[in-house]
């Protein structure tokens, strides 16, 4: 497993494998990995010949009073993680290797998907995750990157951002990976203090009791969304951002008659901003 910190060590180590006709596989992190990221790197090393995983804490994506500087940078850990699952090479570069310009000029958003949900109380996250992404899958160029489904807005963006300009690349999307009680790893779940950590499994709770109710037929959403609401404000969140119920391809708001809908849902619990999401099949 190489480790590589340029762009252009990363761009040529990956044309080399291209120019012999190997498939390439990227999956893109901030580190901190857990379970739920190398559920990503097994499923990509299944079927590609070369995988690349990036490792950037991108500054783009957080907020002024976010998280930035608290974020855990655990590069070695996460090396040694990664040791014995098919992984070719680590790109971890630095924040003035990846914006050598300073911050881009140019913007990448896809203002219909990210307008809503975690876009409104993040404002400016997804434009900073759309320009990381494109940048390694123009750095990288994979036939196939893998996102989870943890984090759905963003995969939906990355998804319409490459569709949208024609990127050759493969968006593959992968399950949530959760702990025994039901709550989806996170990086951020570290933040939790032992009685927020007991408090955190009803999000996923909430959620699934919506998904349920959509799949036993009810269509009132809005009742639904407040119900969702008023659960996580008994189980203790200290703020609910939002609790929505929505189509899962452009996350508009659902007529009625749709087959595919998500429950989405994020709250706060101290320090940590929780997200997560139930996907409805109906029938
Ligand atoms: P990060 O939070 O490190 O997550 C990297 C990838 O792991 C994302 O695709 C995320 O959805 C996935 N992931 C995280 N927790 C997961 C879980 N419990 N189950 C399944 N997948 C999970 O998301 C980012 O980094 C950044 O925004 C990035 C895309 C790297 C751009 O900077």
């Amino acid at each position: 497993m190489r480790r590589v910190s340029e762009r252009q060590a990363v761009r040529e180590l990956s044309r080399h494998w291209r120019c012999r006709g190997e498939r390439i596989g990227l999956v893109p992190t901030m580190g901190n990995l857990h379970a739920g990221h190398l559920a990503l790197v097994d499923q990509l090393a299944g079927e590609v010949d070369r995988l690349v995983v990036s490792i950037f804490v991108n500054p783009l994506q957080f907020g002024p009073e976010e998280d930035y500087d608290a974020y855990p940078r655990t590069l070695e850990a996460d090396l040694e993680a990664l040791q014995g699952r098919g992984v070719d090479a680590v790109f971890a570069p630095s924040a003035g290797e990846m914006y050598p310009h300073g911050a881009p000029l140019t913007q990448v958003d896809v203002p219909a998907l990210t307008g809503t949900l975690c876009g409104l109380d993040r404002p400016g996250h997804f434009a900073g995750v759309a320009v990381v992404v494109l940048k390694l899958l123009h750095l990288v160029e994979p036939d196939v990157a893998a996102f989870g489904a943890k984090d759905y807005q963003q995969l939906q963006v990355v998804r319409r951002a490459a569709a949208d300009l024609d990127l050759p690349v493969a968006i593959r999307a992968v399950p949530i990976v959760r702990e025994a009680d039901g709550l989806a790893l996170s990086s951020r779940n570290a933040y939790l203090d032992a009685e927020q950590r007991r408090r955190a499994p009803a999000l996923y709770a909430a959620l699934t009791e919506l998904a349920e109710a959509l799949a036993q037929g009810r269509r009132d959403f809005a009742a639904l969304e407040a119900q969702g609401r008023e659960r996580l404000a008994a189980a203790g969140f200290d703020a609910v951002d939002y609790v929505a119920i929505r189509r899962c391809d452009d996350l508009a708001e659902p007529a009625g008659e749709e087959r595919r809908l998500v429950c989405l849902g994020a709250a706060r619990l101290g320090a940590a901003r929780l997200i997560d999401n139930v996907e409805a099949r109906l029938i």
